[in-house]
């Protein structure tokens, strides 16, 4: 029953519990009808509740991620083994997250696409994002990564490139092949990703079935300030299951969602999806004996020389309530991280710990921090940064609220002591530069994954690759058949075949300075004719 206003508060709210209500928390008599003069009207513009319902409305949406818009959330926990394989982990990172064994900490994972918008097919080829948020006790940890363990490029001043030749043509709207080929095929560090993401696994099953790595280079630092380089892998527990481009246009046929749906439902069944966190590990230097550079996120490490070692597992067991709050609000960025795990030199890691931020301030609005999947719920937050658009509430404060600003003696907040985080790690010089790295080695590490590949595998990979550049320019598919000679001559020999391109046609052309290449890629290129 309601009563009107005025009448006892205190009853009214409860007799009212399930009563529709306006934001200021007005009873709404009418849903069905705006106020009008007369049953046809016209409409009066001091109808506050229709106001408030449509304008609301109108500001539904937020802008979608510029890249990884269509994704999904779930929620779980990783149980640390305390140990890095056999060794205690403390030797190595003094990150409390790994710290004791058995030790569980909260977590969100957030799986995505990368280039559609959000509410594209999950049966795209397409990289698919992997980014983890640990809400530890000593703050968040966000471990971004993607499901191919390489990357396009190696200088984030490229990326906007690389999306842009990825994203639809400005002009039609339809994503191009000859756009994608065109920046690729002068693009030789994008091969290793490539000839991975136009095999099956540039299509996995779902999300339950694929692998995550950070694929950049990080650092793990121990309570005595010593690091060391560090890449992360997630292996499923459920084993790793891929499409052909046939399987995925099948299940495109019907659904554009496949493995958003099938997350729900194994979750909803109490099947919960579970990967197993193993870590490759390295010294904190050059490697001046590795023929690739340790930062460079377009190469692998050996996993013999350097053994993925498992430290802990994650397992997701809950799917949001609210899948705006939980999946279109959720942030995650590289600069996240807590005492114990720290950057590499990685140049792509310190621009996309630049843009992470950047572009959720824009996106979701300079509280984004405040919201509670993105709060360090586990942790003490207490800044002097204070209001903007949107605030909630005000951050934990010092004993004096007057105070937001430091350094204060009357109450306010002060500096963590006691620890020396500025002063770890070999020293660095150089003068500046705009220059490549040295190691770049393109071609090497695709053609050693090439091989690795069961042939069913190579021969998805060379009919997609002929599908993609028969709809190129003559010039772009034969710089494309010089890369794949380059990366393994059978590739090459086969795409060539395809699209009616010999070793001998593209023995002349030089994509590249051959300073570029490695001596063995010349010894190559002068007996392709
Ligand atoms: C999302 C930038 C490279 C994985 C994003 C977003 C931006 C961005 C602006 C949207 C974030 C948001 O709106 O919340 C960049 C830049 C890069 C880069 C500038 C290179 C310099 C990479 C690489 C990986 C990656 C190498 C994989 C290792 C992801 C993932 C997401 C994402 C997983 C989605 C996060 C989510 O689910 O909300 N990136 N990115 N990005 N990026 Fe990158």
């Amino acid at each position: 029953m309601l009563r009107s206003q005025g009448g006892d508060m205190a009853d009214s709210r409860a007799e009212s519990a399930g009563t529709l209500t306006n934001r200021q928390g007005h009873p709404v008599y009418d849903n069905q009808n705006q106020r009008t003069v007369g049953a046809r009207g016209p409409a009066t513009l001091e109808n506050y509740q229709f106001l408030e319902k449509i304008s609301h409305f109108d500001r539904e949406r937020i802008p979608e991620r510029v890249v990884h818009a269509r994704g999904v959330t779930a929620h779980g926990y990783f149980e640390a083994t305390g140990k890095w394989g056999d060794e205690p982990i403390d030797r190595f990172t003094r990150a409390c997250v790994f710290a004791e064994p058995g030790k569980k900490t909260d977590l969100a994972v957030r799986f995505s696409t990368v280039i559609g918008g959000r509410d594209s097919a999950e049966t795209a080829r397409d990289p698919r994002g992997f980014a983890v948020k640990f809400y530890t006790e000593n703050g968040n940890w966000d471990l971004v990564g993607n499901n191919l363990g390489v990357f396009f490029i190696r200088d984030a001043l490229k990326f906007p490139d690389v999306i842009h030749a990825l994203k639809p043509d400005p002009v039609t709207f339809r994503q191009e092949p000859n756009r994608i080929f065109d920046f690729m095929s002068q693009t030789p560090e994008s091969m290793h990703m490539l000839v991975n993401l136009f095999s099956p696994r540039g299509i996995p099953a779902d999300y339950r079935h694929m692998q995550g790595f950070g694929v950049n280079t990080y650092k793990w630092v121990n309570a005595a300030g010593e690091t060391r380089l560090v890449k992360y892998h997630w292996m499923p527990k459920a084993g790793v299951r891929s499409m052909t481009a046939a399987d995925a246009a099948n299940i495109q046929a019907n659904e554009l969602g496949h493995a958003t749906r099938d997350l729900y439902e194994s979750i909803g069944r109490g099947e919960f999806p579970e990967w197993e966190l193993r870590v490759q590990m390295m010294s904190d230097d050059e490697h001046s004996e590795l023929e690739f550079d340790p930062l460079d996120d377009t190469k692998v490490w050996p996993e013999q020389q350097f053994p993925p070692k498992a430290v802990g597992r994650m397992v997701l067991n809950r799917m949001p309530d609210n899948f705006f709050a939980e999946n279109e609000q959720i942030s995650f960025g590289t600069g996240v991280l807590i005492d114990g795990l720290d950057f590499s030199d990685d140049k792509m890691l310190v621009g996309r710990t630049f843009s992470y931020s950047d572009t959720q301030r824009h996106r979701v609005g300079p509280n984004y921090l405040q919201l509670p999947v993105n709060h360090a719920r586990n942790a003490d937050v207490r800044t002097n940064q204070r209001d903007g658009q949107m605030t909630f509430h005000v951050d934990g404060a010092g004993e004096n609220p007057h105070v937001n600003y430091e350094p204060s003696i009357t109450g306010g907040l002060s500096e963590a002591g006691g620890m020396t985080h500025d002063e770890q790690g070999p020293e660095i010089s150089g003068r500046l530069t705009r220059a490549r790295i040295p190691r770049t080695n393109d071609y090497q590490q695709a053609g050693q994954r090439y091989q690795l590949m069961e042939q069913w595998e190579r021969d998805d990979l060379v009919r997609n690759m002929i599908d993609q550049l028969s709809q190129c320019d003559r010039p772009i598919q034969e710089r494309m058949v010089w890369h794949f000679l380059l990366i393994e001559s059978d590739l090459g020999n086969r795409v060539g075949d395809g699209l009616g391109i010999s070793a001998h046609d593209v023995a002349e052309l030089s994509p590249l300075p051959k300073q570029e290449l490695t001596p063995e890629d010349r010894d190559r290129l002068a007996n392709l004719g």
